[in-house]
């Protein structure tokens, strides 16, 4: 989705805004621009497509200046167009703004403002903002953004500069994220920390209603009544290079070998012995609410959505807590019944996906506690949340999501491990091979990854085709399911992922020897069941590329191909065994010359409904 940076100091404000912007690439987006204030008058070039185009604007338009704001744009209100992209201007080209979120009322003020004599050049509900402060300016820009704001609804947040205030740079949020970053004689604005991690480590993150007017010497945080907000400094706990692809060919595939290591920071003083209690920091439940418990409701999106899934069998299966994993889109048109002791749980690797916040704010409407399980730390849904379990991934900027995926899950098994221990739920023995089981996790992450070149060949046999149906049952269901969506995302290959007892109920009339199969065939309770349904597909000519643990001899006589995973109990295979799947992906859209860290029409934060 859109992306902002804004700079004030002594460098140069459109290289910032262009080196900032860079790293925002992930969200998706379809145009670019920047505006400046330079000797006292608003300067802006805009185009459609990669920043690329801007770059080679800038080259032959050069634009230079102290104080300026970029913008990458991700269409919602009116098509990629030069006029459409940000950032957007008042009538006398005075002022320009950039905008992250949606306006919902823009419409009637559109139609307002247009009755008062100013004129639209775009299509967008962005516009309706810079006019809107235009109006309402009356020589104090700070003021002037205020107002506008209480004006809108729905979500943004702001970028604004004006050409009589060359030293000011404002920033505003509602729902949309956006942080000021701290530097010495310089200050930044950027939707994403990663953006300006390479000038500071320091931000704060601003609160919804609140703005920050910012000069290149200091930062002053106000709430929308002009009452001086006071924010603690929040250190960016990843280094610099964290952002950078480090010798990998895409940050996916920087993402999916940094699993292991991310893993065991995951673990790290939450799980350190089989022979003590897990400990979650931030979880911020007593055992009494632990006990109380009577149900557990998850709700995210696309991975997370798996992750939930995931989460959710081992609530029910092992901390023996009814449970059900929900699309956070769709949740709130059920208008869900949420009875007493029940505790919501929402995934997000961003922590602002928007329909996964109505979600939080619906079920914590409702009475239900909410506990989030979170990459981005300080993020709306983290904000929003009774508790917050950090995953600790570090930045995801791949747009597939890989190491948040696996490690939402290593976090929602010690979650169900540390519940069922305190509910007493499981003898202390099968506690104690579980918590085993998790702490090999990173090290049997690690042994898929040197696996790399066997998947790899598997991927060049199978690239060329066009559909793939994903296999799974019980708690590699979401394996099946989230092997598919990473096939589909990155590579453009129609595949389902499907409940493999739910095959012959439809998706079988699919299959034929342009079809191939993915059937997750780990050892455990569901593991013959899986067997006869890839015999079935054989028997109807369909190739089959079987997941399926180290040491089965059987496996290889039935299925065409076979990706191996280490042996480990059934209940904590999902992580693992997803590694294998995301490299599948990964080379098979490699293969295709596909834009794996950015495909075409997704965003990596999708923060409209
Ligand atoms: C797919 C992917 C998306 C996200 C979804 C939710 O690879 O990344 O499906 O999982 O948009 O995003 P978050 O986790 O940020 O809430």
């Amino acid at each position: 989705m859109c992306g902002i940076v804004g700079y004030i100091g002594d460098k140069d404000a459109p290289l910032i805004c262009l080196q900032g912007l860079r790293r925002l690439e992930y969200r998706g987006y379809d145009s670019a621009g920047i505006s400046v204030v330079v000797d006292g008058l608003l300067d802006t070039r805009k185009v459609v497509g990669k920043l690329d185009n801007l770059e080679a604007l800038l080259q032959t338009e050069p634009l230079h200046g102290p104080v300026g704001i970029g913008h990458t744009r991700w269409a919602t209100h009116g098509k990629p167009s030069v006029d459409n992209s940000h950032p957007h201007l008042s009538c006398a080209g005075d002022l320009a703004v950039v905008h992250n979120g949606i306006i919902e009322n823009y419409s009637e003020l559109r139609e307002q403002l247009r009755g008062e004599g100013h004129e639209f050049r775009s299509q967008t509900d962005t516009e309706v903002i810079a006019h809107l402060i235009e109006k309402l300016y009356q020589g104090n820009l700070g003021d002037a953004v205020r107002a506008a704001c209480h004006e809108l609804r729905g979500s943004f947040a702001l970028g604004v500069i004006h050409q009589s205030h060359p030293d000011l740079l404002i920033g505003a949020r509602r729902f949309s994220p956006l942080v000021v970053g701290i530097g010495k004689g310089e200050n930044f604005i950027a939707s994403d920390m990663g953006a300006i991690r390479k000038w500071t480590d320091q931000v704060y993150v601003i609160g919804d209603d609140e703005m920050g007017e910012i000069t290149s010497q200091g930062i002053e945080l106000f709430d929308l009544e002009k009452q001086p907000v006071h924010r603690e400094i929040f250190n960016i706990p990843w280094p610099a290079e964290a952002a950078e692809k480090g010798g990998h060919k895409h940050f996916m595939h920087k993402e999916i070998h940094e699993q292991p290591a991310a893993m065991r920071e995951c673990l790290l003083g939450r799980l350190s012995s089989p022979d003590k209690p897990i400990v979650l920091e931030g979880l911020n439940m007593t055992d009494d609410d632990i006990r109380g418990l009577k149900k557990v409701i998850f709700a995210a999106c696309g991975t997370a959505y798996h992750a939930g899934l995931v989460g959710s069998f081992l609530m029910e299966n092992f901390a023996r807590i009814p449970s059900e994993g929900d699309l956070a889109a769709e949740l709130r048109a059920r208008n869900p019944v949420v009875l007493e002791g029940t505790l919501a749980i929402l995934v997000s690797q961003s922590g602002e996906t928007a329909d996964t916040l109505v979600a939080l704010r619906e079920l914590k409407e409702k009475g239900a506690r909410v506990v989030s399980v979170i990459n981005v730390v300080d993020s709306s849904i983290a904000r929003e949340s009774d508790g917050v379990v950090y995953i600790q991934a570090g930045p995801e900027i791949g747009v597939a999501s890989t190491k948040a995926y696996t490690l939402q899950v290593l976090t929602l098994q010690m979650l169900a491990c540390h519940f069922a221990e305190v509910r007493g739920v499981q003898p202390p023995e099968v506690l104690r091979d579980m918590k085993i089981g998790i702490m090999n996790v990173p090290e049997q992450a690690a042994e898929c990854l040197a696996r790399e070149d066997d998947v790899k060949a598997v991927a060049a046999k199978y690239y060329q085709l066009h559909n793939a149906l994903y296999l799974g049952r019980g708690i590699s269901l979401p394996t099946a399911m989230e092997g598919a969506l990473k096939l589909k995302e990155i590579s453009y290959i129609h595949a389902e992922g499907y409940s493999a007892g739910e095959m012959k109920h439809g998706p079988i009339a699919l299959v034929e020897p342009a079809l191939f199969t993915v059937a997750v065939a780990v050892q455990g309770d569901v593991y013959e069941k899986m067997v006869g349904n890839i015999q079935e597909i054989k028997a109807r000519e369909g190739p089959v590329i079987a997941l399926a643990t180290d040491g089965d001899e059987y496996i290889p006589g039935e299925a065409d191909d076979v990706m191996w995973v280490p042996a480990c109990p059934e209940l904590i295979s999902a992580a693992t065994a997803q590694i294998p799947l995301q490299l599948f992906a990964y080379h098979v859209a490699d293969m295709k010359g596909c834009h794996i860290d950015q495909p075409r029409n997704l965003a990596k934060t999708v923060t409209v409904e």
